[in-house]
């Protein structure tokens, strides 16, 4: 197992237009006051090679692609986001604060797009050699509130096209995983007013510190 790491590792998952930009900012803010060195990163992505992957993966034009295609593309981004980029980071200590992980493919490839979930554990088991977020919050919001702020941000992309029905189905997925693991995913409903929803998130940021600091 890889997953005897010195640093944390903490995700922020949600549908599109929840807020993951201006609360990364916030989390990233506190734990550099708490002393730490921080990565902020973000999937598909993260790497240059990575981010190649992603720019594929996000383009309008390269429309239709398989859903196996798309689970394929998002683990190869992910093999190669591991290795240069999160498992250096937190081998030396480094907390990484990734936007997406494995959470969004058992979300939009799986609940979304209808992939067996065995397949996404399969991959999840084999690339990631036992590394889970310690901590992920899952910003929750009514879909038509996400994609109608997702909407202003300008040129929707592959997955923003999708119909509304499909981001039932991915805000169903991350709820169901929340409820599977709530020791590890926190749910945050993103629709209050911003101080209440980082008012939770630096709560939950300070049980991860204090946890952390009792091992050491
Ligand atoms: P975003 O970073 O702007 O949210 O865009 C990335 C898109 O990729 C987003 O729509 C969710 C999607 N995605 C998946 O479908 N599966 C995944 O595993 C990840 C990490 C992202």
């Amino acid at each position: 197992m890889k997953d005897e790491v010195q640093g944390k590792f903490i995700t922020i998952e949600g549908i599109e237009g929840v807020g993951k930009s201006t609360n990364i900012a916030f989390m990233t803010r506190l734990l550099r006051s708490a002393g730490k060195e921080v990565v902020v990163t973000r999937e598909p992505g993260g790497t240059p090679f990575a981010e190649r992957i992603r720019a594929l993966l996000v383009d309008p034009d390269c429309d239709p692609c398989t859903p196996d295609t798309e689970l394929l593309l998002m683990f190869a981004s992910r093999a190669e986001h591991l290795a240069g980029k999160i498992w250096p980071a937190l081998e030396r200590g480094a907390w990484v604060v990734c936007d997406r992980f494995t959470d969004a493919t058992f979300a939009y490839q799986g609940a979304g797009r209808g992939i067996e979930s065995g397949h996404i554990g399969a991959l999840e088991a084999w690339l990631q050699k036992g590394l889970r977020p310690h901590l992920t919050i899952l910003l929750d919001a009514d879909v038509q509130i996400g994609l109608e702020r997702a909407g202003k941000r300008g040129e929707l992309d592959r997955f923003e096209r999708e119909e509304l029905q499909f981001f039932d189905r991915v805000r169903a997925g991350y709820l169901d995983i929340a409820q599977r693991e709530p020791e590890r995913v926190k749910v945050v409903d993103a629709s209050s007013a911003l101080a209440r929803v980082q008012e939770q998130i630096g709560r939950h940021l300070a049980a991860l510190l204090e946890e952390a600091d009792a091992a050491d």
